[in-house]
């Protein structure tokens, strides 16, 4: 039937088996109204439950609400499946009060004091140029399916109902998926032509989710208690530098990213799911390099942290010289950004060789609450 529950325990979209198509969207929050923002997020829950059915966001919203109304779906997924949609919601920093896009920002909704501590906005990175427009925002939509229709459908729909409280501050489309959340899928490529996804996080860990995903109630004070069985998440539009890397020979490639461009098994190894063997050397040489991204993203070289990485491929056509602007949008859940992906990223940004084809030019950070129950709408344990 190809669909995936809306409630639960969780939000949808985050074990979820990863499906190929994404349409993110991060919206800032235009009114200083915290009823008009209730109403609006009660208004988005109910349409998002109906979308993942596959049904319009109101009954008969595409067609039959008259010819003197403007229909309240916009009808392009009419007779197309729910395609495992999931739709997955976010808040940021500034939903608080000051953040990076709105540093005068003030607590227009009453919620500073149930801010939780690890929601802040990310550090800044070496070897990075974030751009403010591509950045930041109150509220992500991270919509994924297996057609981009239905995706985009989803934000298209939820930006409209929500005209007056919330406006699309950047959005991106992935149309890849760059990993594997499930035992049971084959690892994708991303935008390099190598395998990603291997020795990523999956549902079926269910240990490692709670040690790395999942927030516990230990995590907060009382006040920030809404966010127990939630999660952060990162996203990161990572530009690739593809045409120097498709000039780069395939050893290069291959010490760049630690594995092997074919198979995808580690330098030290034969088989994609082999664990890597940092200790092995050539004529003295670690046949890992030490400038590998693999080694260097590691928990053996990271204090045993752990990501759920969730990316996927982006196209935006070219960039006006003639170069692909393309490359993948990194998306990671974890416990605590700040004890997790930011001591990572640190690390990748000062000695991954990989660093030198990368542009990091987006940036953003969201807490994702836990699942809505029948009857909830999003984000209720916070308003
Ligand atoms: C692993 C590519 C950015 C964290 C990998 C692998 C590839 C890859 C090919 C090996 C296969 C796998 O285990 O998935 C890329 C590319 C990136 C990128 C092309 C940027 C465009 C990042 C970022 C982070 C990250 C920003 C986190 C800050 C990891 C981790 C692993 C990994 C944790 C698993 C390492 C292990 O346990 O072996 N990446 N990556 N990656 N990457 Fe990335």
């Amino acid at each position: 039937d190809q669909i995936v529950a809306f409630h639960g325990e969780r939000q949808a979209g985050i074990v979820t088996e990863a499906q190929d198509r994404l349409h993110f969207a991060s919206f800032d929050v235009i009114t200083d109204s915290r009823e008009a923002l209730v109403d609006m997020l009660k208004k988005w829950t109910v349409a998002a439950d109906r979308m993942t059915r596959g049904e319009e966001t109101v009954p008969g919203g595409a067609t039959e609400m008259g010819e003197y109304h403007p229909p309240a779906d916009t009808g392009e997924a009419l007779g197309l499946s729910p395609a495992h949609l999931t739709i997955t919601i976010g808040f940021g920093p500034g939903l608080f009060g000051p953040s990076a896009s709105d540093p005068n920002r003030k607590d227009r909704f009453g919620i500073a004091d149930r801010k939780p501590a690890a929601l802040a906005d990310l550090p800044a990175f070496a070897q990075e140029k974030i751009e403010a427009s591509r950045s930041y925002g109150d509220i992500c939509i991270q919509a994924c399916a297996d057609d981009p229709q239905v995706a985009v459908h989803a934000v298209r729909n939820l930006a409209r109902i929500g005209v007056g409280v919330v406006s699309v501050r950047w959005s991106q489309l992935g149309f890849g998926r760059t990993s594997s959340t499930t035992r049971s899928q084959e690892t994708p490529r991303n935008m390099f032509g190598f395998k990603d996804g291997t020795a990523n996080v999956r549902a079926e860990d269910t240990g490692t989710l709670d040690k790395w995903v999942w927030v516990a109630p230990e995590d907060n004070p009382p006040a920030a208690q809404w966010m127990t069985g939630g999660t952060y998440l990162v996203a990161r539009r990572i530009r690739m530098d593809i045409e120097p890397w498709d000039r780069a020979n395939l050893k290069e490639q291959e010490n760049i990213v630690g594995r092997t461009k074919g198979s995808g098994a580690p330098l030290s190894g034969d088989d994609e799911f082999d664990d890597p063997d940092f200790n092995i050397t050539s004529y003295g040489a670690p046949i890992i390099p030490l400038t590998s991204h693999v080694r260097l993203a590691h928990p053996d070289t990271n204090n045993g942290v752990q990501l759920l990485r969730r990316g996927y491929n982006f196209t935006d056509g070219s960039d006006g010289f003639g170069h692909l602007d393309a490359g993948l949008f990194f998306i990671a859940f974890n416990r605590d950004t700040f004890k997790q992906f930011v001591p990572i990223q640190h690390q990748l940004s000062r000695k991954d060789a990989m660093t030198e084809y990368l542009i990091p030019n987006g940036s953003a950070m969201f807490a994702v609450p836990p699942g809505v129950k029948p009857g909830e709408y999003w984000g209720q344990a916070l308003f």
